[in-house]
């Protein structure tokens, strides 16, 4: 049920590439909450993705912009500036490694790969950031929001250079705060979201096992992409007007776990005299039995 409480507010959402996305989750509901705002995503995903459908949906400008790219941030940010004047709220949803695509271990990275990662995953915010506060077209009280995962703090051996991109998003968001909110009372914040089944979740080796194993650490279960989105709207309003420079977990209890009765059962079963307890031919970078 609505409660308008982005009545009158104004943003910016980029990564809805499809139904699944956080982002899309969170259009349908910032239009429902009485937002208006632009819809991004990069050329390609515009091409071959339905965002089109959802643009109709909330009535919002769907425009391309590959967010690695200042000259197409200024392009988004005149649009944004023409139709609203400042606006009220981003939305950084958007993550691409090509290691991760690849299925490229942690050690061994392709450099240009890497570099790739990390401007498409993490520098962008920055850029987005900067080009915006240059430009003073975020309002007073305004809310950027990106979205991060708990292997920027722990160990996840199959998120590859993930890992890296999100501490340096956590970094930039924590940073940025400081200064944007000095400057401007702008708050910036990082969501640490559960897995969930999106394009991007599911190009992690091993998800569904991920998936599976943090729902039963979880206490309250995964946080949904619906979830999310809702965790979102509320660090657009008015209700979070305080909150600035945190990376925020959204995991159902996840990040603070140890581990769970059910998981013990499943580790203590009787092991055979003389059993390894990692299978025969584990290979520790791939995760995987024996690949080479
Ligand atoms: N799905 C998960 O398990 C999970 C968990 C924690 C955090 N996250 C993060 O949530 C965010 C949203 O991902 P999602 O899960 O909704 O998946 P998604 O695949 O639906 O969204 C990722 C988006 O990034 C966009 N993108 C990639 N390169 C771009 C570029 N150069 N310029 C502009 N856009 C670009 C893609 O087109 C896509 O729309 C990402 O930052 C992701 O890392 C996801």
């Amino acid at each position: 049920m609505a409660h308008g409480i982005l009545t009158g507010k104004t943003g910016i959402i980029t990564g809805a590439l499809d139904e699944h996305s956080i982002a899309w989750k969170t259009a349908l509901l910032a239009k429902e909450e009485g937002a208006q705002f632009i819809l991004t995503n990069a050329p390609v995903a515009l091409r071959m993705g339905p965002a089109k459908e959802l643009a109709e949906q909330t009535g919002a400008q769907l425009l391309p912009a590959d967010l690695t790219s200042l000259e197409d941030i200024n392009k988004l940010y005149d649009a944004a500036a023409e139709q609203f004047g400042q606006i009220d709220f981003v939305l950084h949803s958007i993550g691409m490694s090509p290691n991760v695509r690849k299925d490229r271990a942690y050690t061994e990275l392709n450099y240009d790969w890497y570099h790739k990662t990390l401007d498409v995953s993490a520098v962008s915010l920055h850029k987005m950031l900067q080009t915006a506060m240059d430009r003073d077209l975020i309002r007073e009280w305004g809310s950027v929001v990106g979205l991060t995962y708990i292997a920027a703090q722990q160990v996840f051996p199959r998120y590859s250079d993930m890992t890296d991109a999100k501490s340096l998003l956590e970094s930039i968001a924590r940073t940025y705060g400081y200064f944007y909110g000095v400057k401007k009372k702008v708050r910036v914040n990082t969501i640490s979201q559960s897995p969930t089944p999106t394009t991007a979740g599911q190009g992690v080796g091993g998800f569904d096992r991920m998936i599976t194993f943090a729902e039963r650490m979880s206490p309250l279960g995964n946080a949904s992409a619906q979830e999310c989105a809702e965790y979102i709207i509320s660090l657009f309003s008015d209700y979070t007007r305080k909150v600035t420079m945190q990376n925020l977990y959204h995991d159902g209890g996840f990040s603070k776990m140890g581990v769970t009765d059910p998981l013990l059962d499943v580790m203590s079963r009787e092991w055979a005299p003389g059993e390894e307890f990692f299978p025969q031919g584990w290979d520790p970078i791939t995760g995987a039995p024996d690949k080479k």
